[in-house]
């Protein structure tokens, strides 16, 4: 049975109930014996303590699925087996090897941390230490400890706090102060003595094929028995959705010049929003032509719109108008940090996602609506 303390919480979202300890293991040993029997055991970061392996894996696998993930992750160890050769990588290796994964912000971080795991002859040996790595929180260095080292840690990743808001009824929305503080005390409540990689599978594997946001397969949880989201028909409402933020919007334009069927690309700077990464250039929308000539020294006559393309950070979001010009191709336009490159060149690059559905766009639209 799990004990509980329920505590009145001023907050506007009610009770919560704060785990003190699950005086049985009845929570873990069915996660754990479910896993052992329904869980994923096939996953290509599996059946190693490679810390550079999972490491790795569980970076790619932060905002990104699994099915997404494994292509990726095969061809980026090919290129870079270990942390070493990672290490002694340049930037834009890293980037390009990164290409299509989106969040590049995660690229830089893992190019950063392997310089650092490389110069300390070695990965951390615990989870704290693993939270020193640029790009590693307190739960992917959870996940990383317990699967490469079997270190008894708690994960609590989006799909887990999913799992144990339903299960344990948590009002309040994840990401809110006092239940991220429920949710981490809980995790670690209900930690097993034993078997933590099993565990810590199962609990990912929970929440991506069974307690999954909407339409959850409860008749094949294993925990359907105690779950107070199933028991009172709730599962539609926990956990709770985080309240839509107003972000502000900003526009902008991008300047898509083609030539002999190839594509200008520019190298954004670092640091800015897509720092390092390909990307058409940023013009003003009223003097594209102008800026075409003054900053590549190519003429545009006939310049097209494709359409909008709406992108969201987490603090704005951006609309951006393509516009497409074709050019008779000068040296001139030709210089480091400039490329052209063919669609599928470009797709395979480090470009970030709104550029690479422009991209997409334009292999759908070849003929645009003239301006
Ligand atoms: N999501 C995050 N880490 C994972 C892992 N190791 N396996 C499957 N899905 C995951």
């Amino acid at each position: 049975m799990l004990l509980w303390q329920a505590c009145r919480c001023p907050s506007r979202h009610g009770t919560l109930a704060a785990i003190v300890t699950d005086t049985d293991t009845s929570f873990s040993a069915r996660v754990i014996a479910w896993q052992r029997r329904h869980g994923r055991h096939g996953l290509p970061w599996q059946h190693t303590r490679d810390p550079y392996r999972i490491w790795l894996s569980e970076i790619m696998l932060q905002q990104t699925q699994v099915t997404a993930v494994v292509p990726y992750y095969q061809r980026f160890l090919a290129r870079f087996p270990d942390v070493a050769a990672l290490a002694a990588a340049n930037e834009d290796a890293v980037l390009e090897g990164w290409a299509g994964l989106g969040y590049y912000a995660r690229a830089r971080n893992l190019h950063a941390a392997a310089k650092a795991v490389a110069a300390a002859g070695g990965f951390p040996r615990t989870r704290e230490a693993m939270c020193e790595l640029p790009g590693v929180g307190r739960s992917t260095a959870a996940a990383i400890c317990a699967f490469a080292y079997g270190e008894r840690q708690a994960i609590l990743d989006g799909n887990v706090r999913r799992v144990f808001a339903r299960h344990f009824g948590i009002e309040g929305y994840p990401g809110e102060r006092r239940v991220e503080q429920t949710l981490w005390t809980m995790a670690d409540a209900l930690l097993p003595e034993t078997c933590i990689e099993a565990y810590t599978q199962g609990l990912m594997d929970l929440g991506a094929r069974v307690c999954v946001r909407s339409a959850p397969r409860c008749p094949a949880c294993p925990l359907r028995e105690t779950c107070v989201a199933l028991r009172q028909n709730r599962t539609a409402q926990l956990p709770a959705p985080r309240p839509a933020r107003a972000l502000p919007q900003r526009e902008t334009h991008m300047l898509v010049l083609r030539a002999c069927g190839e594509l200008l690309l520019e190298k954004r700077p670092a640091p800015g929003i897509w720092g390092g990464l390909w990307c058409f250039p940023e013009v003003d929308g009223q003097r594209a032509r102008e800026e075409a000539r003054a900053r590549f020294g190519l003429d545009v006559e006939a310049l097209h719109t494709l359409g909008v393309i709406d992108h969201g950070f987490t603090h704005f979001r951006l609309r951006i108008h393509p516009l497409m010009a074709d050019v008779a191709r000068v040296q001139a336009a030709e210089e480091p940090g400039r490329l052209w490159l063919t669609p599928p060149d470009a797709l395979g690059a480090a470009v970030p996602v709104p550029v690479r559905r422009i991209l997409l766009m334009l292999a759908r639209q070849p003929a645009a609506a003239g301006t």
